[in-house]
């Protein structure tokens, strides 16, 4: 018998947070739920959005997941939440970052939270993972081995957490806040600066 539907919204650069989305979609398949695997940009702008909104509606559990960009979700991820026209109550975010949850990387997921919640989402569980990074400084081999092969432990761990009930949000600092708010003023400011 299946447990729900489960969907899940990814984006990725170079295919790290593809590889957790992936390892998601498997465990929760091998749990008997119905999953949905969206790769926003490739596929969900692609496909009949209608049809997206209605398995979001239906959905026991939303995961959303992407990899951080300059302290911040990338620009399609709020495309995604601007553009789609269903709620849930039971979201889950992730954000991969290559530094860790280091101090600028602490708000990462507010600006993401917030716009979610202000489309009526609700977002229940919200963790960072860690993964080889792609920008900035590099991961050495034997370290990024060691990230690649913990995915379906961490997966399996996030996934047990939120079947049995867990709630799991970060309290934002006041610093962690005006690094949101910094991120996302960056943002439009680039925007600008794309007509140049
Ligand atoms: C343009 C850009 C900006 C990034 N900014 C950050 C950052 O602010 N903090 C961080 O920890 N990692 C940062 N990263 C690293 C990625 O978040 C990390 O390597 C992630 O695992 C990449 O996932 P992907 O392979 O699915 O694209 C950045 C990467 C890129 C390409």
């Amino acid at each position: 018998m299946l447990n729900g539907l489960m969907t899940i919204f990814f984006f990725s650069g170079t295919g790290g947070v593809r590889k957790i989305a992936k390892e998601l979609e498997k465990q929760f398949k091998e749990r008997a739920f119905r999953t949905y695997l969206y790769e926003i940009v490739y596929t969900y702008f692609k496909l009949d959005a209608n049809e997206i909104d209605e398995n979001v509606k239906k959905s026991r559990y939303i995961f959303v997941l992407f990899p951080i960009y300059a302290f911040d979700a990338p620009q399609p991820i709020y495309q995604w939440i601007e553009k789609t026209r269903a709620t849930n109550k039971n979201v889950i975010v992730i954000s991969v970052s290559g530094g860790g949850e280091v101090w600028p990387n602490i708000g990462t997921r507010f600006n993401c939270i917030t716009a979610l919640e202000k489309k009526g989402f609700q977002v229940i569980y919200e963790k960072m993972m860690v993964m080889p990074s792609n920008c900035f400084i590099a991961t050495n081999d034997y370290l990024a081995m060691w990230l690649i092969k913990v995915i379906p432990e961490k997966v399996s761990k996030i996934i047990k957490a939120v079947l049995s009930g867990n709630i799991r949000r970060t309290k934002m600092k006041r610093k962690a806040m005006f690094q949101s708010w910094l991120s996302r003023k960056e943002k439009k400011g680039a925007h600008r600066l794309e007509k140049y």
